[in-house]
């Protein structure tokens, strides 16, 4: 277990948003920007997607986006440097992955210790990994939920930043309950990325206070 001390800095933040579909957590924090409820700017939205509808509604919303094709590169290396590379050139302060479909080396997770976080779709520790709405369904759980967390290189196992609990009801399907979850991840990311740029998150021994 590490023993790190990390406390998330009160400034203007500059943001990153990597994204790989829709696009609709990537609105839901730039509109909270907007709001003024968030102290950051988006600096870039990045997409593994060159088609990507998020990165489209980036570009309406006059954003500054960039798309890599990791096809285009010999390595998962060359291509995570060159968006590390990217990255340090706008000085962007924390990483918000929102719907990014691509695991993160354990090199690029350490050049943004503290700085990455994530949504997923369920209330981890349970059902990490992908199509978690469905696996929700297939294990009968009452409740699911979301969960913000820290992105460390153990996947879905960083640091949990902020937690929302969803009724599983008897008739839900994937879509029923995947809009359900939504809601909620609408309303804690952009609260929790309030929270980091307000100075409030600390990690002790991986566990985060809110302050
Ligand atoms: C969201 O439900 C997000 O939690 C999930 O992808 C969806 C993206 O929707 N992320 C993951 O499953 C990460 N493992 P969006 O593009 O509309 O924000």
């Amino acid at each position: 277990m590490s023993q790190e001390y990390f406390k998330s800095p009160k400034k203007k933040g500059k943001l990153a948003v990597f994204l790989s579909g829709r696009g609709s957590n990537f609105i839901a924090i730039h509109d909270a920007i907007l709001e003024g409820k968030i102290n950051a700017e988006i600096a870039l939205v990045f997409s593994d997607k060159t088609d990507a509808p998020g990165l489209k509604i980036a570009q309406q919303r006059k954003l500054d986006t960039l798309s890599l094709n990791p096809k285009d590169f010999n390595s998962k290396q060359e291509y995570e440097q060159e968006i590390i590379k990217e990255l340090k050139n706008r000085k962007i302060d924390l990483i918000c992955l929102a719907g990014y479909m691509r695991i993160l080396s354990p090199h690029f997770c350490r050049q943004f210790t503290n700085a990455i976080l994530n949504i997923h779709p369920a209330l981890l520790p349970a059902f990490p990994g992908l199509n978690v709405q469905r696996k929700a369904l297939e294990w009968g759980v009452r409740y699911s939920g979301a969960t913000v967390h820290f992105v460390t290189p153990d996947v879905d196992m960083g640091p949990i930043v902020l937690q929302a609990v969803v009724p599983v009801k008897q008739d839900d399907t994937e879509e029923t309950l995947s809009q359900r979850i939504l809601k909620e991840e609408h309303k804690i990311y952009p609260e929790a990325i309030k929270l980091y740029f307000e100075g409030r998150l600390e990690i002790r021994n991986r566990l985060v206070y809110i302050k």
